[in-house]
Parts: C-alpha cells; sequence; structure tokens
C-alpha cells in the first residue's frame, strides 16, 4: 500500500499492471477511471490501453499473463476469441460465451491458486487466465438504479443482437421479464439469440421485431452502434413503433450523452438513461475482482465523467 494514497506513484519495479486491450482503443475512458481508483486505492498500479488486431489476440493474453499483469479488460472485437483462450471461466460468463476481464493467479509452493500481485519475490512459474464478464452485470445494475426500473414481469424490446446486445439480452432474461422483442438488421443474428434464451430460459416470450403499435411495452434498449455518429439513422424504425409505447429508454452508448434516440424517448416522456453507469460499473466489478478490494466508485465515477463529458471552456 502507498503512504500517501491520494498521490500518484512514480512507476518503480514493483508497479504492476492491467490493460484494456481493443481494436480500436484509442479513446477509451478506461484508463482514466481505472487509474484513479488504483490511486485511491493506494495500489502501485498502473491501467494501460493497449491496441491490439485479432490476428495477435492470443499472443497479446499469453504476453500479459507471462509478464505478470494483474489483469487484463477486453473489448471489441476481441470478447468472444478471448472467452475461447482462458484457462477457466466463472460460471455466469459460461452461458454468455463472452468476457471482458481476465484476472491471472499464480500457483504457490503450498500447490494453491493466489492472485498474481500477491507474489512479492518471486513469479510463479505455473500461472491461469480466469474470464469474466462483469459487462452483464452492470447492465441491469445501471438500469434498476437509473430508472428506478423493475424487471418483473416486464415487457422489453431490445434494439440489437450483436454482441452487446446479445449479452444484454441473456443476462436481462435472468430479472424475471415477461416479453422480449428483438430488433436487428440481420435477422439471422436476431433468430439465433432467440433460440439461445429459450433454451436457457424457457419460459420468456421471445418475439422478433417490434411490438405491434397498440401495444404497451415498459422499456426500449438501444445496443447497436446507432447513435455514436452525428449523422447515424435512429436504431428504431418511427413507422413501426412510436417512443409513446415505451416508459423507460436505455441507450448503451455514453457518448454522445444525449443520443437522438434519447431525445426523442425523452420528448415522448420516457425517463431515459444512458450507458455512462453502465461502462463504470462494469470497470468498478473487474476492480474489485482484480484487488480482492472494495472500490472507490464514486472517485472512479468523477474520473469518468469528466473524462467523457469535458466542461467546455
Ligand atoms: P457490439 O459488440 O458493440 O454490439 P457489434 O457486435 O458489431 O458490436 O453489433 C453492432 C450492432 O449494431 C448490431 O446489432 C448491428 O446490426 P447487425 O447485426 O445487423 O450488424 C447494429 N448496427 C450497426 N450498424 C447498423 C446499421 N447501419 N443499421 C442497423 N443496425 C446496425
Amino acid at each position: 500500500m502507498d503512504d500517501n494514497p491520494t498521490t500518484l506513484r512514480q512507476i518503480n519495479s514493483n508497479t504492476r499492471y492491467c490493460a484494456l486491450i481493443g481494436y480500436p482503443v484509442r479513446h477509451s475512458a478506461s484508463p482514466a477511471f481505472q487509474n484513479a481508483g488504483m490511486m485511491a486505492m493506494g495500489l502501485n498500479w498502473r491501467y494501460l490501453a493497449l491496441e491490439v488486431c485479432p490476428e495477435n489476440i492470443e499472443t497479446a493474453i499469453a504476453g500479459a499473463k507471462s509478464m505478470g499483469f494483474v489483469g487484463l479488460n477486453l473489448t471489441v472485437p476481441h470478447k468472444e476469441s478471448a472467452f475461447k483462450l482462458v484457462d477457466e471461466v466463472s460460471e455466469s460468463s459460461q452461458i454468455l460465451k463472452s468476457i471482458n476481464t481476465i484476472k491471472f493467479e499464480g500457483l504457490n509452493t503450498n500447490g494453491n491458486w493466489q492472485p498474481i500481485q500477491e507474489f512479492q519475490n518471486e513469479y510463479p512459474k505455473q500461472i491461469k487466465s480466469i474470464g469474466y464478464n462483469t459487462d452483464a452485470e452492470a447492465i441491469p445494475k445501471a438500469i434498476k438504479e437509473e430508472l428506478g426500473f423493475d424487471f418483473i414481469h416486464s415487457k422489453i424490446l431490445i434494439l440489437g443482437a450483436g454482441g452487446a446486445g446479445r449479452v444484454a439480452a441473456l443476462r436481462l432474461a435472468k430479472e424475471g421479464i415477461d416479453t422480449l422483442y428483438i430488433v436487428n438488421r440481420t435477422q439471422e443474428k436476431a433468430e439465433r439469440l432467440r433460440n439461445e434464451i429459450s433454451h436457457y430460459y424457457p419460459s420468456i416470450k421471445i418475439k422478433l421485431g417490434y411490438p405491434e403499435l397498440s401495444a404497451k411495452i415498459d422499456l426500449i434498449i438501444n445496443a447497436t452502434s446507432l447513435g455514436l455518429k452525428s449523422n447515424d439513422p435512429l436504431p428504431c424504425d418511427l413507422s413501426s413503433f412510436s417512443f409513446k409505447q415505451t416508459q423507460f429508454a436505455f441507450d448503451m452508448i455514453y457518448r454522445p450523452a444525449r443520443t437522438p434516440f434519447l431525445a426523442y424517448a425523452e420528448n415522448a416522456g420516457c425517463k431515459i438513461a444512458n450507458g455512462m453507469n453502465m461502462l463504470l460499473y462494469q470497470g468498478v466489478e473487474s476492480l474489485k475482482i482484480w484487488s480482492g478490494e472494495s472500490v472507490p466508485v464514486e472517485i472512479m465515477r468523477k474520473a469518468l465523467i469528466e473524462n467523457i463529458y469535458p466542461k467546455q471552456s
């Protein structure tokens, strides 16, 4: 532990590393809020962002493992390939077949596995990688907290059945929902997702396509990438769906803070939230997994907000 937990320590030979691996990764906010958290915890750790192309993901994970990294975060497009590359996966990520967090553990002289950072003098020869999906838990947590949303018996429309939409739908299926509508540009992906969900959660009603215009739902979620760019079309078709049909709207996008999707929803009277807290909570959970300690959530939230919504001067 640091003597003065508010001071960023000089990097030295005891500094330990975590990293986000993605492609691209240069605009990530994770280093800002993870380093703020690590610093406040008094850890002599650093969090890096490393751009790794899909062809090199296997060697990148192996390199981090052999160089004593505490752990990794994975982002697009590595979450599914990393799932196949780690030595073990957490129980909850087995259904998802996708991970965004890796923790490294070493085998000690007593034959027990322990977090890699606890080896003070000599690195263990045997190291294993364990995969987790902290995105999944962050989705219902952010929606419940920000919107005060109650999932029990709810009717939800999810736009997008790509990587993010699939994990969201599979995770929300555990929350006691009644009906899930899935809309995706590529129909086969929506069908595959429906089949996966009905295999694990047979009691949920799953419908492909929009609800009838006369039907009410409770929550619409944008899990597509539409809204990231200013000239993107809306992720939903306004001739098939009216925002008056729902009470709540959640956009996984956090930059811009208010996408046209959220603006439409708010104008129609919906309670809205963007993906900022989802990003925060997946990171908080990763840092908890790596450190085994409680994490300064508010300090990390502040650092994240300053990074993604810098004040215009
Ligand atoms: P992520 O991991 O961020 O979810 P992804 O797996 O590439 O990234 O998924 C992107 C999502 O946005 C998908 O649902 C994608 O639809 P397809 O499955 O049909 O590709 C959706 N999307 C991206 N661009 C789109 C566009 N121009 N129109 C409609 N949907 C789009």
